[in-house]
Protein backbone atom coordinates (compact mmCIF):
# COMPACT_ATOMS: atom_id res chain seq x y z
CA UNK A 1 0.00 0.00 0.00
CA UNK A 2 1.11 3.78 -0.60
CA UNK A 3 1.82 5.32 2.60
CA UNK A 4 3.23 9.24 3.65
CA UNK A 5 7.10 8.43 4.71
CA UNK A 6 9.29 10.09 7.19
CA UNK A 7 12.95 9.19 5.76
CA UNK A 8 16.08 11.47 6.43
CA UNK A 9 13.88 13.87 8.54
CA UNK A 10 12.07 14.57 5.61
CA UNK A 11 8.43 13.37 4.08
CA UNK A 12 7.54 11.95 1.03
CA UNK A 13 5.82 8.99 -0.62
CA UNK A 14 6.44 5.75 0.28
CA UNK A 15 4.95 1.97 0.30
CA UNK A 16 4.30 -0.35 3.05
CA UNK A 17 3.47 -4.32 3.23
CA UNK A 18 -0.54 -4.48 3.36
CA UNK A 19 -2.06 -4.33 7.03
CA UNK A 20 -4.03 -7.36 9.40
CA UNK A 21 -6.57 -5.59 12.38
CA UNK A 22 -5.14 -7.02 15.68
CA UNK A 23 -7.59 -8.05 17.80
CA UNK A 24 -10.10 -5.23 18.31
CA UNK A 25 -9.25 -2.96 15.68
CA UNK A 26 -10.78 -2.32 12.12
CA UNK A 27 -9.07 -2.13 8.98
CA UNK A 28 -9.74 1.29 7.57
CA UNK A 29 -9.65 1.84 3.45
CA UNK A 30 -8.43 5.38 4.14
CA UNK A 31 -9.89 8.34 2.25
CA UNK A 32 -8.37 11.34 3.70
CA UNK A 33 -6.43 12.29 6.18
CA UNK A 34 -6.09 15.66 7.62
CA UNK A 35 -2.43 17.17 8.39
CA UNK A 36 -1.98 18.49 11.85
CA UNK A 37 1.07 20.21 14.17
CA UNK A 38 2.27 16.79 15.27
CA UNK A 39 3.16 15.88 12.07
CA UNK A 40 6.21 18.49 11.02
CA UNK A 41 7.51 17.50 14.46
CA UNK A 42 7.46 13.84 13.99
CA UNK A 43 9.20 14.46 10.65
CA UNK A 44 11.90 16.42 12.12
CA UNK A 45 12.42 13.73 14.57
CA UNK A 46 10.30 14.65 17.83
CA UNK A 47 7.02 13.61 18.98
CA UNK A 48 7.06 9.84 18.13
CA UNK A 49 3.79 7.64 18.36
CA UNK A 50 3.67 6.15 21.78
CA UNK A 51 5.27 3.21 21.65
CA UNK A 52 2.36 0.91 23.07
CA UNK A 53 0.35 2.24 20.38
CA UNK A 54 2.23 -0.37 18.47
CA UNK A 55 2.31 2.45 15.02
CA UNK A 56 5.25 2.91 13.01
CA UNK A 57 6.90 6.03 13.58
CA UNK A 58 8.15 6.70 10.04
CA UNK A 59 4.27 6.63 9.11
CA UNK A 60 2.55 10.10 10.05
CA UNK A 61 -0.85 11.00 10.51
CA UNK A 62 -3.08 11.63 13.81
CA UNK A 63 -6.91 11.43 12.22
CA UNK A 64 -8.74 9.94 8.91
CA UNK A 65 -11.83 9.09 7.39
CA UNK A 66 -12.62 6.10 5.38
CA UNK A 67 -14.28 2.78 4.64
CA UNK A 68 -14.50 -0.43 6.92
CA UNK A 69 -12.61 -2.88 4.84
CA UNK A 70 -12.97 -5.58 7.94
CA UNK A 71 -13.79 -6.12 12.24
CA UNK A 72 -11.58 -7.76 14.27
CA UNK A 73 -13.52 -6.59 17.35
CA UNK A 74 -15.63 -9.11 18.96
CA UNK A 75 -18.68 -7.33 18.93
CA UNK A 76 -18.26 -4.58 15.83
CA UNK A 77 -19.74 -1.45 15.79
CA UNK A 78 -19.50 -1.25 11.95
CA UNK A 79 -20.21 -3.16 9.09
CA UNK A 80 -17.63 -3.81 5.96
CA UNK A 81 -18.21 -0.62 3.60
CA UNK A 82 -19.40 1.72 6.60
CA UNK A 83 -17.81 5.53 6.47
CA UNK A 84 -15.89 6.11 9.47
CA UNK A 85 -13.82 8.46 10.91
CA UNK A 86 -10.82 8.56 14.10
CA UNK A 87 -7.72 9.79 16.12
CA UNK A 88 -5.15 7.59 15.73
CA UNK A 89 -1.83 7.62 17.67
CA UNK A 90 -0.40 7.14 13.76
CA UNK A 91 0.12 6.17 10.44
CA UNK A 92 -3.22 7.19 9.12
CA UNK A 93 -1.42 9.07 6.20
CA UNK A 94 -1.79 6.09 4.08
CA UNK A 95 -3.93 4.18 1.70
CA UNK A 96 -5.14 1.86 4.65
CA UNK A 97 -4.87 1.65 8.18
CA UNK A 98 -6.16 -0.16 11.47
CA UNK A 99 -7.70 1.47 14.05
CA UNK A 100 -9.38 0.62 17.13
CA UNK A 101 -12.42 0.17 16.50
CA UNK A 102 -13.79 1.56 19.76
CA UNK A 103 -12.30 5.07 18.73
CA UNK A 104 -14.56 5.32 15.49
CA UNK A 105 -17.25 7.91 14.43
CA UNK A 106 -19.85 7.30 12.15
CA UNK A 107 -19.10 10.50 9.11
CA UNK A 108 -22.74 11.91 9.05
CA UNK A 109 -24.61 11.37 5.64
CA UNK A 110 -23.74 14.19 3.28
CA UNK A 111 -19.99 15.43 4.94
CA UNK A 112 -17.67 14.85 2.09
CA UNK A 113 -14.35 13.00 2.58
CA UNK A 114 -11.82 15.62 2.57
CA UNK A 115 -13.64 17.39 5.85
CA UNK A 116 -14.29 13.96 7.32
CA UNK A 117 -10.35 13.15 7.37
CA UNK A 118 -9.97 16.50 8.68
CA UNK A 119 -12.23 16.26 11.85
CA UNK A 120 -11.39 13.87 14.32
CA UNK A 121 -8.13 15.70 15.28
CA UNK A 122 -9.30 19.13 15.83
CA UNK A 123 -12.59 18.72 16.95
CA UNK A 124 -12.00 15.87 19.67
CA UNK A 125 -9.16 18.33 20.84
CA UNK A 126 -11.23 21.43 20.89
CA UNK A 127 -14.50 19.94 21.96
CA UNK A 128 -12.49 18.34 25.13
CA UNK A 129 -10.28 21.60 25.87
CA UNK A 130 -13.41 23.82 25.95
CA UNK A 131 -15.78 22.00 27.02
CA UNK A 132 -14.69 18.94 29.09
CA UNK A 133 -11.96 20.41 30.61
CA UNK A 134 -12.93 24.44 31.01
CA UNK A 135 -16.65 23.69 30.73
CA UNK A 136 -17.36 26.44 28.78
CA UNK A 137 -21.49 27.25 28.57
CA UNK A 138 -23.95 29.62 27.39
CA UNK A 139 -23.16 33.40 28.08
CA UNK A 140 -19.55 33.01 29.01
CA UNK A 141 -16.73 34.66 27.10
CA UNK A 142 -13.93 32.51 25.23
CA UNK A 143 -10.59 33.87 23.82
CA UNK A 144 -9.40 31.28 21.17
CA UNK A 145 -5.48 32.42 20.62
CA UNK A 146 -4.35 31.02 16.92
CA UNK A 147 -7.79 30.84 16.05
CA UNK A 148 -7.52 30.72 12.14
CA UNK A 149 -6.38 27.07 11.92
CA UNK A 150 -7.72 23.51 12.73
CA UNK A 151 -7.87 23.62 16.47
CA UNK A 152 -8.91 27.16 16.26
CA UNK A 153 -11.76 27.40 13.72
CA UNK A 154 -13.36 23.88 15.70
CA UNK A 155 -13.30 26.42 18.88
CA UNK A 156 -14.43 29.32 17.22
CA UNK A 157 -17.33 27.23 16.19
CA UNK A 158 -18.46 24.90 18.82
CA UNK A 159 -18.04 28.16 21.36
CA UNK A 160 -20.88 30.17 19.12
CA UNK A 161 -22.85 26.50 19.05
CA UNK A 162 -22.99 26.64 22.56
CA UNK A 163 -24.09 30.59 22.88
CA UNK A 164 -20.55 31.90 24.47
CA UNK A 165 -19.54 35.36 23.46
CA UNK A 166 -16.55 34.65 21.26
CA UNK A 167 -13.27 36.65 20.32
CA UNK A 168 -11.40 35.24 18.17
CA UNK A 169 -7.35 36.17 17.94
CA UNK A 170 -5.85 35.56 14.22
CA UNK A 171 -2.42 36.80 13.64
CA UNK A 172 -2.90 36.86 9.64
CA UNK A 173 -5.75 39.50 8.52
CA UNK A 174 -6.61 37.74 5.31
CA UNK A 175 -7.93 34.68 7.89
CA UNK A 176 -10.19 37.47 10.31
CA UNK A 177 -13.15 37.56 8.00
CA UNK A 178 -13.35 33.67 7.52
CA UNK A 179 -13.51 33.34 11.52
CA UNK A 180 -15.74 35.48 11.74
CA UNK A 181 -17.96 33.91 9.22
CA UNK A 182 -17.27 30.86 11.07
CA UNK A 183 -19.35 32.03 14.18
CA UNK A 184 -16.46 34.63 16.09
CA UNK A 185 -18.16 37.49 17.43
CA UNK A 186 -15.11 39.39 16.56
CA UNK A 187 -11.40 38.26 15.08
CA UNK A 188 -9.20 40.30 16.01
CA UNK A 189 -5.55 40.93 15.55
CA UNK A 190 -3.50 39.31 18.65
CA UNK A 191 -2.73 42.24 20.92
CA UNK A 192 -6.01 43.53 20.18
CA UNK A 193 -8.00 40.64 21.25
CA UNK A 194 -6.57 40.71 24.52
CA UNK A 195 -8.36 43.94 25.37
CA UNK A 196 -11.98 42.40 24.96
CA UNK A 197 -11.83 40.52 28.37
CA UNK A 198 -12.59 39.38 30.82
CA UNK A 199 -12.67 36.10 29.33
CA UNK A 200 -14.04 33.08 30.85
CA UNK A 201 -12.15 30.34 29.40
CA UNK A 202 -8.52 31.18 26.98
CA UNK A 203 -7.76 28.09 24.69
CA UNK A 204 -4.63 28.69 24.52
CA UNK A 205 -2.78 27.39 21.16
CA UNK A 206 -0.26 29.76 20.56
CA UNK A 207 2.20 29.14 23.80
CA UNK A 208 4.19 30.42 26.63
CA UNK A 209 4.77 34.07 25.25
CA UNK A 210 0.78 34.73 25.73
CA UNK A 211 0.43 33.72 29.24
CA UNK A 212 0.78 37.11 30.56
CA UNK A 213 -1.89 38.73 28.58
CA UNK A 214 -4.25 35.60 29.53
CA UNK A 215 -3.91 35.86 33.04
CA UNK A 216 -4.16 39.38 32.69
CA UNK A 217 -7.62 38.97 30.89
CA UNK A 218 -8.96 36.45 32.40
CA UNK A 219 -12.21 36.51 34.77
CA UNK A 220 -12.57 35.71 38.24
CA UNK A 221 -13.13 31.65 38.45
CA UNK A 222 -11.69 31.73 34.74
CA UNK A 223 -9.48 28.78 33.49
CA UNK A 224 -6.97 28.77 30.68
CA UNK A 225 -6.51 25.67 28.25
CA UNK A 226 -3.28 24.96 27.27
CA UNK A 227 -3.27 22.77 24.16
CA UNK A 228 -0.47 24.25 21.99
CA UNK A 229 2.86 26.01 22.62
CA UNK A 230 4.44 25.90 19.04
CA UNK A 231 5.36 29.68 19.70
CA UNK A 232 7.36 28.64 23.34
CA UNK A 233 7.22 26.46 26.42
CA UNK A 234 8.58 28.36 28.21
CA UNK A 235 6.59 31.45 29.76
CA UNK A 236 5.83 33.72 32.78
CA UNK A 237 3.00 33.31 34.82
CA UNK A 238 2.23 35.79 37.47
CA UNK A 239 0.94 33.75 40.44
CA UNK A 240 -0.44 36.76 42.39
CA UNK A 241 -2.90 37.78 39.82
CA UNK A 242 -4.04 34.27 38.82
CA UNK A 243 -4.69 33.79 42.90
CA UNK A 244 -6.65 37.19 43.06
CA UNK A 245 -8.43 35.63 40.04
CA UNK A 246 -8.84 32.47 41.48
CA UNK A 247 -8.11 31.63 37.98
CA UNK A 248 -7.42 27.81 36.63
CA UNK A 249 -4.65 26.86 33.96
CA UNK A 250 -4.76 23.13 32.94
CA UNK A 251 -2.80 21.78 30.01
CA UNK A 252 -3.27 18.36 27.74
CA UNK A 253 -2.52 16.17 25.30
CA UNK A 254 -4.62 13.68 23.16
CA UNK A 255 -2.21 11.29 21.51
CA UNK A 256 -0.48 10.17 24.96
CA UNK A 257 -4.00 9.03 26.63
CA UNK A 258 -5.36 5.33 26.75
CA UNK A 259 -7.18 3.94 23.92
CA UNK A 260 -10.13 3.59 27.01
CA UNK A 261 -9.76 7.52 27.05
CA UNK A 262 -9.55 8.35 22.95
CA UNK A 263 -12.80 6.08 22.88
CA UNK A 264 -14.79 7.80 25.61
CA UNK A 265 -14.06 11.07 23.97
CA UNK A 266 -15.26 10.03 20.69
CA UNK A 267 -18.18 8.47 22.42
CA UNK A 268 -18.89 12.29 23.74
CA UNK A 269 -18.22 14.04 20.21
CA UNK A 270 -20.27 11.69 18.55
CA UNK A 271 -23.40 12.13 21.11
CA UNK A 272 -22.89 15.89 21.23
CA UNK A 273 -21.02 17.34 18.17
CA UNK A 274 -22.06 15.12 14.81
CA UNK A 275 -25.43 15.55 15.49
CA UNK A 276 -24.68 20.09 14.71
CA UNK A 277 -22.35 18.40 11.92
CA UNK A 278 -25.03 16.48 10.28
CA UNK A 279 -27.26 19.18 9.88
CA UNK A 280 -24.27 21.75 8.63
CA UNK A 281 -24.00 23.98 11.87
CA UNK A 282 -20.72 23.08 12.10
CA UNK A 283 -18.43 22.38 9.38
CA UNK A 284 -14.59 21.76 8.33
CA UNK A 285 -12.86 24.56 6.54
CA UNK A 286 -10.76 23.06 4.04
CA UNK A 287 -7.93 24.90 3.50
CA UNK A 288 -6.12 22.77 0.19
CA UNK A 289 -6.23 19.12 -0.73
CA UNK A 290 -3.47 17.64 -1.81
CA UNK A 291 -3.39 13.88 -3.04
CA UNK A 292 -1.08 11.43 -1.22
CA UNK A 293 1.59 11.24 -3.52
CA UNK A 294 2.07 15.04 -3.47
CA UNK A 295 2.49 14.87 0.82
CA UNK A 296 5.70 16.97 0.63
CA UNK A 297 4.05 20.25 -0.80
CA UNK A 298 1.10 19.41 1.42
CA UNK A 299 3.36 19.62 4.31
CA UNK A 300 5.04 22.71 3.32
CA UNK A 301 1.45 24.12 2.93
CA UNK A 302 1.30 23.43 6.57
CA UNK A 303 4.28 24.58 8.10
CA UNK A 304 4.26 27.55 5.15
CA UNK A 305 1.26 28.96 7.89
CA UNK A 306 -1.21 31.36 7.04
CA UNK A 307 -4.12 28.46 6.21
CA UNK A 308 -7.75 28.61 7.19
CA UNK A 309 -8.81 25.77 8.71
CA UNK A 310 -7.32 22.26 7.31
CA UNK A 311 -5.09 20.50 4.96
CA UNK A 312 -6.08 17.22 3.82
CA UNK A 313 -4.43 14.56 1.84
CA UNK A 314 -6.22 12.46 -0.03
CA UNK A 315 -5.54 9.25 -0.02
CA UNK A 316 -8.29 7.53 -2.94
N1 LIG B 1 -2.49 19.14 22.93
C1 LIG B 1 -3.08 18.44 21.97
O1 LIG B 1 -3.59 17.34 22.15
C2 LIG B 1 -3.13 19.04 20.60
C3 LIG B 1 -4.00 18.53 19.63
C4 LIG B 1 -4.05 19.16 18.38
C5 LIG B 1 -3.23 20.25 18.14
N2 LIG B 1 -2.37 20.68 19.10
C6 LIG B 1 -1.51 21.86 18.88
O2 LIG B 1 -2.35 22.99 18.89
C7 LIG B 1 -1.81 23.99 18.03
C8 LIG B 1 -2.89 24.39 17.02
O3 LIG B 1 -3.17 23.27 16.19
P1 LIG B 1 -3.83 23.50 14.77
O4 LIG B 1 -4.11 22.17 14.19
O5 LIG B 1 -4.91 24.50 14.86
O6 LIG B 1 -2.58 24.14 13.99
P2 LIG B 1 -2.61 25.11 12.74
O7 LIG B 1 -3.71 24.70 11.83
O8 LIG B 1 -1.22 25.18 12.22
O9 LIG B 1 -3.01 26.53 13.35
C9 LIG B 1 -2.16 27.23 14.20
C10 LIG B 1 -2.65 28.66 14.26
O10 LIG B 1 -1.90 29.38 15.23
C11 LIG B 1 -1.38 30.55 14.64
N3 LIG B 1 -0.07 30.88 15.20
C12 LIG B 1 1.02 30.10 15.21
N4 LIG B 1 2.04 30.74 15.83
C13 LIG B 1 1.56 31.94 16.21
C14 LIG B 1 2.11 33.04 16.88
N5 LIG B 1 3.39 33.03 17.30
N6 LIG B 1 1.32 34.11 17.12
C15 LIG B 1 0.04 34.13 16.71
N7 LIG B 1 -0.55 33.11 16.05
C16 LIG B 1 0.20 32.03 15.81
C17 LIG B 1 -1.26 30.25 13.17
O11 LIG B 1 -1.28 31.46 12.47
P3 LIG B 1 -0.56 31.60 11.04
O12 LIG B 1 -1.42 30.87 10.08
O13 LIG B 1 -0.48 33.04 10.82
O14 LIG B 1 0.79 30.92 11.17
C18 LIG B 1 -2.49 29.37 12.92
O15 LIG B 1 -3.63 30.12 12.67
C19 LIG B 1 -0.57 23.37 17.37
O16 LIG B 1 0.57 23.80 18.10
C20 LIG B 1 -0.78 21.88 17.55
O17 LIG B 1 0.45 21.18 17.59
C21 LIG B 1 -2.31 20.11 20.32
Amino acid sequence: MRVAEIKDKAIGPGTREDLQPGFGQALIRVRAAGLNGADPIQVAGFYPPPPEAGVPDDVPGMELAGEVVSSAAPVPRFEPGARVMAIVAGAAQAEYAVVDERQLMPVPDGLDWASAGGFPEVFLTAYDAIVGQAKLHTGQRLLVNGAGGGVGTAAVQLGHALGADVTASVRNEKNRAGVEELGANRALAPDEAFEHGPFDVILELVGAPNLPDDVKSLATWGTIVIIGVSAGVDGALDLRRLMTKRGTVRASTLRYRTPEEKAMLAREVETSVLPLVADGRLRVPIDAEFPLGEVAAAYERFTGGGHLGKIVLRCD
